[in-house]
This record gives C-alpha cells, sequence and structure tokens, in this order.
C-alpha cells in the first residue's frame, strides 16, 4: 500500500502534479517570494531573517530553498546534517522542523554533505522543486516564505508561475548598477502579474566607531541609496535599507538570525521596519 502510494506520486503526469501543488498552496495563506537579480547580495538571509521574525510574531510559517544548486538556508538556521522524515503512509514527506516551528525544506537536507555539488541542469531543478512544493506535506501556513537563486533562471519562471498570489521582494545592493539589476526582475514579476512588494537596499553602509574619538563614520562600501533610485525609476516601494554590519554576517554563518539575536542593531531596526511592511501589505 504505502510502496504504491510512494510509486504512484512518483509516476504522477504534470497536471495532476500542478494540481495537487495548487491544493497545497491554497492551504498557506500569503506567499513571500525573495529574488535578486544578481548573486550574493542578501537574498537567503532576508528571506530566512524574514521567517523566523513572522513566526516570531505568532505567524505558522515555512520556508522553501528554492536554490536548489546552491542551497544555504540550512546553514543560515543552524539546521544542517537534518533529513525531512518520510510519511511512506502517504508517499510523501514532512518538511524538517527548524527553529520557532518553522517548516523548512532545502535540497541540502537530501545530500550526503555540504560539500557535495549539485550538478543539475534546469529541468531537473524544476521536477525538485515540483516534488518540494507537491509531496512535502506543509499543511495549514499563515506564510511561506521561497529563497530563490539569483537572476531569472528557469527556476524563477517557475515558482513565479505556480505559485498564485505571490508577493515579491527584491534585494539589492545600493550600487548604480542595482537599478540595472533590479530591472529585469520587476520585469518579470509585472509580467507575470504578481503584487511587487518591493526593493530591499541591502548592505547600505557601513557604520565604524573610531576607538580614539568615539565618533562614528559611515563608510559607503557599497554606495548608497540605488535601491531606492531604482525603486523611484521604476515605480515600485521601497522597503527600506539595511546597513551592513558584522552582526548580520556572523548571524548568517553561525545560523543565528541578527533579527533575534541583535534586534537593537541598525540591521536589526531597519528589518523590522522592513518586516512590519510586508505584513501591512500582505495581511490588509
Ligand atoms: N546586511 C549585511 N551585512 C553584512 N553581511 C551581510 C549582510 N547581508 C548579507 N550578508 C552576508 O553576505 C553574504 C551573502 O549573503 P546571502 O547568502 O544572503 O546572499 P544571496 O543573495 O542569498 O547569495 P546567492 O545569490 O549566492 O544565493 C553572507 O555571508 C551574508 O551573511
Ligand atoms: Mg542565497
Amino acid at each position: 500500500m504505502a510502496k504504491n502510494n510512494a510509486n504512484t506520486k512518483q509516476k504522477m503526469n504534470p497536471r495532476e502534479r500542478a494540481k495537487l501543488i495548487k491544493e497545497r498552496m491554497e492551504k498557506i495563506k500569503h506567499k513571500v517570494v525573495v529574488m535578486s537579480g544578481k548573486g550574493g547580495v542578501g537574498k537567503t538571509t532576508v528571506a530566512v531573517n524574514l521567517a523566523i521574525k513572522l513566526a516570531a510574531m505568532g505567524r505558522t510559517v515555512g520556508i522553501l530553498d528554492v536554490d536548489i544548486t546552491g542551497p544555504n538556508v540550512p546553514l543560515m538556521l543552524n539546521m544542517e546534517g537534518k533529513r525531512p522524515t518520510v510519511d511512506a503512509e502517504k508517499g510523501e514527506f514532512r518538511p524538517v522542523i527548524g527553529p520557532m516551528n518553522l517548516r523548512v525544506m532545502s535540497m541540502a537536507f537530501l545530500l550526503q554533505d555540504n560539500e557535495t555539488p549539485v550538478i543539475w541542469r534546469g529541468p531537473m531543478k524544476m521536477s525538485a522543486i515540483r516534488q518540494f512544493l507537491s509531496e512535502a506535506q506543509w499543511g495549514e501556513l499563515d506564510y511561506m516564505v521561497f529563497d530563490l537563486p539569483p537572476g531569472t533562471s528557469d527556476e524563477t519562471l517557475d515558482i513565479l508561475q505556480l505559485i498564485e498570489g505571490a508577493g515579491v521582494v527584491v534585494v539589492t545592493t545600493p550600487q548604480d548598477v542595482a537599478l540595472l539589476d533590479s530591472r529585469k526582475t520587476v520585469n518579470m514579476t509585472k509580467t507575470m502579474k504578481r503584487e511587487m512588494l518591493g526593493i530591499l537596499e541591502n548592505m547600505s553602509g557601513f557604520t565604524v566607531k573610531c576607538p580614539e574619538c568615539g565618533h562614528e563614520h559611515k563608510i559607503e562600501i557599497f554606495g548608497y541609496g540605488g535601491g531606492e533610485k531604482a525603486a523611484e525609476k521604476l515605480q515600485v516601494p521601497f522597503l527600506g535599507r539595511v546597513p551592513f554590519e558584522v552582526d548580520v554576517r556572523t548571524g548568517g554563518d553561525s545560523g543565528m538570525p541578527f533579527i533575534i539575536e541583535h534586534p537593537e542593531s541598525a540591521s536589526g531596526k531597519a528589518f523590522d521596519s522592513v518586516v512590519n511592511k510586508i505584513i501591512d501589505k500582505m495581511e490588509k
């Protein structure tokens, strides 16, 4: 019986699978997709801290790591080495339970170790994403956060297509090229008729305290204001800027999200305001 069920799910045709994904996603009230034009701008950091903050505010939350070849969500949540459990009866699996009761799924949970590269091409990656969406028992959730790979790849297109009613957060760094990088992502969101929640400018300025005079000096490593300029030009909302802070980076490396560990830091306060804007838009 169990085997039959598992086999039935594996052999499901694309239409049946799409129907199952739709049914599962209908049980989730709000879906937030985090994307960016280029890599390394802080998508995973934003996705993980957003999910954790929403859970800390009493919402039930899931997070899906859509980055199949570079899955970093488990590392940033201190969940490396965990495995999803299988519900053999139904031929499904349960997402891994993380801090604050987050339901988490990532390709990293299926790899033998974190040094094994995933060298899959587009169609295989999309098939894994569809399996995560259709075969995982997400249950009823208030929010699901999707951490996407950089750019406007097939996986990005697939997620935007599959997730009806999704709201999109575009993460960017503040350089002048941010406008260029954000344009494609914003246009893709508009073409797919998904709601643009806004642009978040990350790594925006770095403040150092002089050990001698005690003065705070602001260093604009990646520039300042590019995200806001981009939002203005592209006529989409601006969610705010999160500064470059060592606590954010160490929080990511150690799996202790900065929004919980350092809520009073400049980045903690800035991110708090971003989360409130997202909640206002999603729960209006
Ligand atoms: N505001 C910030 N201050 C300091 N470090 C940051 C900040 N935001 C992100 N980082 C660090 O920058 C690095 C890249 O961040 P992250 O992995 O979130 O980017 P990404 O956009 O998801 O990358 P990729 O495109 O590879 O998926 C990480 O080490 C992270 O801890
Ligand atoms: Mg990432």
